[in-house]
């Protein structure tokens, strides 16, 4: 069995996580929830995103939010930008690393950016000329890579495809987004070998949400082909607003217990972890979704 020595961990719940929260959650509290998540050793905290406040008025305190973290040596703060008018209030806001975000299926495409597979490739392109010219690090998301929320079964052919496009766009890493959680392990496996044809496999992350509590066997699987870097969610918190009743991402804490247990390193702290993951769950006042900090903490 082969599995990677280092996983970096990728923490997306300031802003998968929250994005999704009914009752926006006060810039305060993402700050806190952010230099928690850092003190806890993570390398990766996607921080906010830069999108249209109509469509996702949670994220809409962005610039604040990326003003009031303490940027760490070492630690990455990617935010997700859809346009050049997300690019340029990024810039801005003084970001180093964004995210540019498409979709292996047509519909969910449509509904979660208003336009198609190829507008949004077009779209990236003079977001990835400005990313170039000022030195930002751009990472690659293609959602929907084990089904869809509107058309259903996906094939990896289609993600390979998209993935290739913003690889050879000059994206860094593609991370590949079960978004709706309804993948199983050897769906996992077939999809990022299909992806790994064409984009290294060490450019390549798993963003599995746990609609359906297969992410931890599904990330087991893909780390066995080398998959070296994982996104997950302090608390299991999110969803995405654009796929009705996907849960969170795969628990952040979980993640690295299972890593641990691999004796796989990740530089995290699972004591801090589970604390920044308490600290978020009792500010919304709701059970914590990761079973490990359950076990923990009661
Ligand atoms: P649109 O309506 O087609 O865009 O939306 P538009 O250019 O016609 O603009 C409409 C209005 O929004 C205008 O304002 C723009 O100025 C404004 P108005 O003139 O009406 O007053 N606007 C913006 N404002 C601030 N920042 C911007 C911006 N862009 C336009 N960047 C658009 C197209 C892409 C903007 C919209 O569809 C959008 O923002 N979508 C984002 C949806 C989103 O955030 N989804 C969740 C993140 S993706 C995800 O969760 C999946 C992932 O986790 C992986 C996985 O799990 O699979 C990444
Ligand atoms: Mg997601």
């Amino acid at each position: 069995m082969k599995l990677p020595r280092y996983v970096k961990m990728v923490e997306v719940g300031p802003r998968d996580g929250l994005q999704n929260e009914a009752t926006p959650v006060p810039t305060e509290v993402k700050i806190e929830l952010i230099e928690r998540l850092a003190d806890a050793g993570l390398p990766v905290i996607e921080a906010t995103s830069f999108v249209s406040p109509k469509w996702v008025p949670q994220m809409a305190d962005n610039a604040a939010v990326m003003a009031g973290i303490r940027r760490r040596p070492g630690v990455s703060y990617p935010v997700l930008t859809p346009n050049m008018k997300g690019l340029e209030a990024a810039l801005e806001a003084g970001v180093a690393e964004i995210a540019v975000f498409g979709a292996a299926s047509e519909s969910f495409s449509q509904r979660n950016i208003n336009c198609s597979i190829a507008e949004s490739l077009e779209r990236f392109t003079p977001i990835m000329d400005a990313a170039r010219q000022h030195d930002l690090r751009v990472r690659g998301y293609v959602s929907c890579v084990l089904g869809c929320p509107y058309e259903g079964e996906i094939a990896p052919a289609a993600v390979a495809q998209v993935a290739a496009r913003l690889y050879d766009m000059g994206c860094y890493e593609i991370s590949l987004g079960d978004t709706i959680g309804v993948g199983t392990p050897e769906k996992a496996r077939a999809m990022v070998q299909a992806v790994a044809e064409h984009v290294p496999i060490a450019k390549l992350a798993a963003h599995f949400h746990d609609t359906y509590g297969q992410a931890l066997a599904n990330l087991y699987a893909v780390l066995q082909l080398g998959v070296a870097v994982v996104d997950s969610s302090v608390a299991g918190l999110g969803g995405c607003p654009y796929a009705r009743g996907a849960s969170g991402n795969v628990a952040s804490e979980d993640v690295l217990y299972l890593l641990n247990g691999l004796g796989v390193e990740t530089g995290v702290d699972l004591p801090k972890l589970a604390a920044a993951g308490r600290f978020i769950a009792e500010y919304l006042n709701r059970p914590t979704g990761s079973k490990v900090s359950r076990a923990l903490f009661g």
